[in-house]
């Protein structure tokens, strides 16, 4: 221990340079540890690693320090919650004055008097240009697998991966000008599986349980899809060589299963793992740790959504219950599974790293992606989180070795994998600063995850009506040649009960705790050092420049943005929230 000190004191200087505030410190700096030491033993005692909430998943803070943790974040939601259910209510009284909620919708275009010059206090910038314009284009389709429903999609390996199911091989020549071993071998073929959605407990209301190909076209180089296979009782395989209304049906059944999949994903992937990974830094830094501090300042609210989930989603008779096809049980059963298999992980869903292990990036045995703007956003969100993670840990720890005798650090790296269980945390004990960097700058990033599977874009794009339904209200039909799909869509006031419940999710109205402000608070940036000032001011100034290039994006000659027939930009920094707090 004293040699420990001994060594590391020469550096301090460096360190504590911030007296106004009582300044972040770590525990090697710090000339007697004992406060520390006491400090995180006694959170050891009261911030206990509770039951998972929503979902057999990540334990839930419990003890009485765990459960003020929650009671806070309850606090900070109800404020949001208070403002933006008001601006719903009263949204709603307006639509229900051109709206007979009593109705049975007669023609797909019924549902645009739900939308036109309707939410503007709750969604005052409506929905994405070209959503409801262009929603039965193909490539609105298939681009939504790349833009605001990005988690399920992946590339088929030419000999990893068999076919997942055969098609009539002239049909598949008709759409892509070649057949599907053809695709395959090129590595232009893509898949999504919706079909582990067929076992889970139903309501009374219907799904199928799609699976899907997609692919990248010879000629043109567009991603376009190519069948949908229902994986029900009757299993149909639809493409886009049916009659319009046998395919349009075909993509709604697929839409409605991705909107299930990514509420119930986004818990798994954003919630679950972002709470323990905190909860853990809880219990073994101390509030004067930096990187306390820091994941603090990301938390924000963000213990409120899965007790409020269990209130409200998957309770009886909750939205899941009401709108979905999926009981609330059988939501919890799909959030667990994706929990378990693959969502909770932690390294090995690295932006960069999935991204490739979904053949998605960096492709080497396939062409690229021509468009692709879930990970153009993201991107360059992610370089601006990395460079300002980068000045963060560099500016606290001057040296590798720093990290090494962090015992705090240290500690919450252990108790991550241990005690807290978290799936694919670091190995302990972490020897570089660059490791420390990856993980919160992936901390950071979960919370783009949230943004672009919660927050606004389900309102916007990837739960819109009448292509997007939360569920089918008629059962599925035994073949193809159906002369009506109105049939399968939601009434007028399960309509307005599915946008306004999505409304809520939305948050125009606050500037203070948009993406910008992320690591913009007073408390944390008062206490932390110039560097790290610095860096947020740059940040901010990057997150400003891309929002102000989002809000220049118009179609090009062919009616297009970034290959999509509408405009997505969900990513918007002014428009995400800066944290996983709904
Ligand atoms: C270190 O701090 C503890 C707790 O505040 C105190 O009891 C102890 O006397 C301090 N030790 C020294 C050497 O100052
Ligand atoms: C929850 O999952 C864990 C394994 O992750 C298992 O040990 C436990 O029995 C499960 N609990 C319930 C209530 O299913
Ligand atoms: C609308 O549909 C829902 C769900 O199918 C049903 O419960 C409700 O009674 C319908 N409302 C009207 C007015 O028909
Ligand atoms: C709407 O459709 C339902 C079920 O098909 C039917 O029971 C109801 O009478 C219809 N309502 C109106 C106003 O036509
Ligand atoms: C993978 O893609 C990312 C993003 O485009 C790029 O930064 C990186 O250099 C690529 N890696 C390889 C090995 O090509
Ligand atoms: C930064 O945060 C402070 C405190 O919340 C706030 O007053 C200020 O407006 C924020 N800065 C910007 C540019 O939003
Ligand atoms: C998409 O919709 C917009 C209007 O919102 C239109 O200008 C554009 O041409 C459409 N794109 C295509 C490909 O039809
Ligand atoms: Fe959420």
């Amino acid at each position: 221990m004293k040699l420990r000190f001994a060594c590391l004191l020469a550096i301090s200087p460096l360190i504590i340079a911030n007296v106004a505030q009582k300044p972040l410190v770590l525990p090697v700096y710090v000339e007697n540890v004992t406060e520390r030491l006491i400090e995180t033993a006694t959170k050891q005692q009261t911030y206990i690693y509770g039951a998972p909430r929503l979902g057999n998943t990540s334990f839930f803070p419990s003890g009485p320090m765990g459960q003020q943790l929650v009671l806070d974040s309850l606090v900070s939601f109800e404020e949001e919650n208070a403002v933006i259910s008001e601006r719903t209510r009263e949204d709603i009284e307006d639509l229900m004055k051109v709206v007979d909620v009593h109705a049975n919708f007669t023609s797909v275009d019924d549902f645009k008097q739900l939308y036109e010059g309707q939410w503007r206090r709750s969604v005052p910038d409506g929905l994405n240009v070209g959503v409801l314009t262009n929603a039965t284009l193909d490539l609105q389709f298939s681009m939504e697998r790349l833009s605001a429903s990005p988690f399920s999609l992946r590339r088929l390996h030419p000999t990893d991966d068999e076919l997942p199911f055969d098609i009539d091989q002239s049909i598949v020549s008709q759409i892509a000008g070649e057949d599907l071993d053809s695709l395959h071998s090129k590595g232009q073929l893509f898949f999504v599986d919706h079909s582990v959605q067929l076992a889970l407990p139903k309501t009374t209301r219907y799904s199928a349980a799609c699976s899907a190909y997609f692919f990248i076209h010879s000629d043109s180089g567009d991603f376009l899809p190519l069948a949908i296979k229902t994986n029900t009782e009757f299993d149909l395989i639809y493409t886009p060589l049916d009659s319009q209304l046998d395919w349009t049906l075909a993509k709604i059944m697929m839409n409605s299963n991705e909107a299930i999949f990514n509420e119930a994903y986004h818990v798994a992937a954003a919630h679950a793992v972002q709470e323990i990974v905190h909860l853990a830094a809880v219990r073994t830094l101390s509030a004067a740790h930096p990187v306390l501090a820091l994941l603090n300042r990301m938390m924000v609210g963000s213990y409120a959504p899965r007790p409020m989930g269990e209130a409200v989603l998957t309770n009886p008779g909750g939205v899941f219950d009401t709108y979905t096809s999926i009981t609330g049980t059988g939501a919890l059963q799909a959030i667990t599974l994706y929990y378990h298999y693959g969502a909770g992980a932690y390294q090995s869903n690295y932006f960069i790293t999935i991204l490739e292990s979904r053949g998605l990036i960096n492709c080497t045995w396939g062409p690229p992606l021509q468009h692709y703007p879930f990970f153009e956003d993201t991107s360059s969100i992610y370089l601006s989180l990395q460079s300002f993670m980068k000045t963060f840990v560099e500016s606290y720890y001057p040296a590798d070795s720093i990290i090494t005798f962090d015992n705090e650090l240290q500690d919450w790296i252990k108790e991550g994998t241990k005690a807290a269980k978290i799936i694919d945390f670091p190995d302990s004990p972490i020897r570089n600063r660059q490791v420390l960097i990856d993980m919160l700058t992936h901390f950071a990033y979960l919370t783009v995850v949230h943004n672009t599977l919660n927050g606004g874009d389900p309102v916007s794009v990837s739960s819109s009506l009448p292509y997007h339904p939360a569920s089918l209200h008629a059962p599925l039909p035994l073949q193809k040649g159906v002369t009506d799909i109105m049939p399968w869509l939601p009434n007028a006031s399960t309509s307005i009960g599915e946008i306004a419940l999505f409304a809520k999710f939305n948050r125009p109205v606050f500037e203070s705790s948009s993406f910008l402000n992320i690591f913009n608070d007073t408390k944390f940036l008062g206490a932390s050092n110039d560097a790290v000032r610095q860096a947020e001011q740059a940040f901010r100034d990057e997150m400003n420049a891309l929002s102000s290039m989002i809000e220049l994006w118009v179609f090009d000659a062919d009616g297009l943005h970034r290959g999509m027939p509408s405009i997505w930009n969900a990513l918007d920094p002014k428009k995400m929230a800066l944290s996983s707090a709904i």
